[in-house]
């Protein structure tokens, strides 16, 4: 068995580990002397390096293209999901769900798709999630995503697991930032300084990530031998191996050790919300983590209305987990979301074109919001409700 880290990428040097079975394996059937063939010495990792605007793809093609330009073990990284992939897919597929009812002959006018969110004014409601490893798509990496997410007038959530410099990606871009926190194992001093850090480059709030206490797990990931490449290092927390207990103490830990305001994410059923009320969270975000955790758990846009009638508006709810598309934007908020976060599309577009890339990825999605928003017949955000929605028959 390989062994595993948190980001669910074999250890490293697992590759050897089973080179080398295989051929203590073969040496035992056969009763021969092993071959002493010498192992592959590991090249550096080379991400894509181009900068461009991309053509008006839909994120559909643009997960294709990536699957091209990408090492076949980093794109699998990036897009597969855990087990069986049914929330991977599912997370797709349950916008279906949910048809629209439009408001015909209402007097449509151009859409005006401004947002705020924690303060933040946003020139849509899409931010982008936090995810690790930016530099598997790119040369630029978390600066790149950081530009290219200011260039579309929204908010950028950095990952712990980053491969730059948390201070680096602040200065690359003066767009607002968010910082995901997974705390470091036995370390409570180390995640304390972390927290400080991200408030001392001027991240505007905390991400907490509840639902990633256990290794991910792809079996296209492990089939490939994917190993996380040397010289791409978490530069921010100097490993790969997070706390895996996690509790309410750790809640409030986060909130004992800086002074900014805390959003939970990973919320897939609503019986969490009354107790994180408690804790005087700022936000909460529906997530699945992109169908990478736990299998079986449902799509974030079918947990969504539960999590936002046991809220009662008494926070922001941010959604995220398969969001590729204007309508499906259209559909989260309809049902109650604040904001939607944006995962692989962004690292797609960052891994075909740089920042220019990732602006690109929120272009369309913007024009896809607007196209829908104007033929619903919705001229804002404010105007966004239940009763545009119906469910499927
Ligand atoms: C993630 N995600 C994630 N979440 C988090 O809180 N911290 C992290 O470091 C990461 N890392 C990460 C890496 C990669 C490559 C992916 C694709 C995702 C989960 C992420 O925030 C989000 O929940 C999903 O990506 C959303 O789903 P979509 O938009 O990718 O379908």
């Amino acid at each position: 068995m390989k062994r595993r880290d948190f980001l669910g990428v074999a250890a490293l040097g697992a590759t050897a580990g089973l080179v080398l079975g295989a051929q203590a394996r073969a040496a035992d059937s056969n009763n021969a002397a092993p071959i002493a063939t010498p192992l592959p010495t590991a090249q550096p990792y080379k991400a894509p390096g181009t900068v461009r605007e991309l053509p008006a793809a839909t994120m559909v093609d643009l997960e294709r293209e990536a699957a091209q330009a990408l090492a076949p073990g980093a794109f699998a990284f990036i897009a597969r999901g855990a087990e069986k992939e049914w929330t991977l897919r599912e997370n797709l597929r349950a916008f279906d769900d949910y048809t629209l009812k439009p408001r015909y002959l209402a007097g449509q006018k151009a859409p005006d798709l401004s947002a705020t969110l924690l303060g933040h004014k946003l020139s849509m409601p899409v931010i982008t999630t936090p995810m690790g490893a930016h530099g598997l798509a790119h040369a630029s990496a978390e600066a790149g995503t950081a530009r290219g997410t200011h260039m579309a007038g929204t908010l950028m959530t950095v990952s712990t697991a980053a491969n730059t410099r948390i201070e680096d990606i602040a200065a690359a871009s003066p767009g607002p930032k968010w910082f995901q926190i997974y705390l470091l194992e036995n370390d409570q001093a180390g995640s304390k300084k972390l927290l400080q850090r991200a408030k001392a480059a001027g991240y505007s709030a905390i991400v907490f990530t509840i639902d990633a206490f256990a290794p991910g797990a792809s079996d296209a990931v492990e089939r490939l031998g994917f190993t996380f490449p040397p010289n791409l290092p978490l530069v921010n927390s100097g490993t790969s191996t997070f706390k895996r207990s996690l509790s309410w103490d750790d809640v409030a830990f986060i909130k004992d050790s800086v002074d900014l305001p805390l959003i939970l994410k990973g919320f897939i059923t609503p019986d969490l919300v009354e107790r994180a009320l408690q804790y005087n969270v700022a936000g909460l975000q529906v997530s699945n983590h992109g169908g990478r955790q736990l299998d079986g758990v449902p799509a974030a846009i079918s947990a969504l209305p539960g999590i936002v009638t046991a809220a009662q508006g008494k926070v922001p709810i941010i959604m995220d987990s398969g969001i590729r598309r204007g309508s499906d934007v259209l559909k989260a908020l309809a049902l109650g979301a604040s904001a939607v976060a944006l995962g692989r599309p962004v690292l797609y577009g960052l891994a075909l074109g740089g920042d220019q890339g990732v602006a690109s990825v929120y272009g369309r999605l913007k024009r896809e919001l607007a196209r829908a928003m104007s033929i619903a017949g919705v001229p804002s955000l404010k105007d966004i409700s239940g009763d545009l929605l119906k469910p499927a028959a």
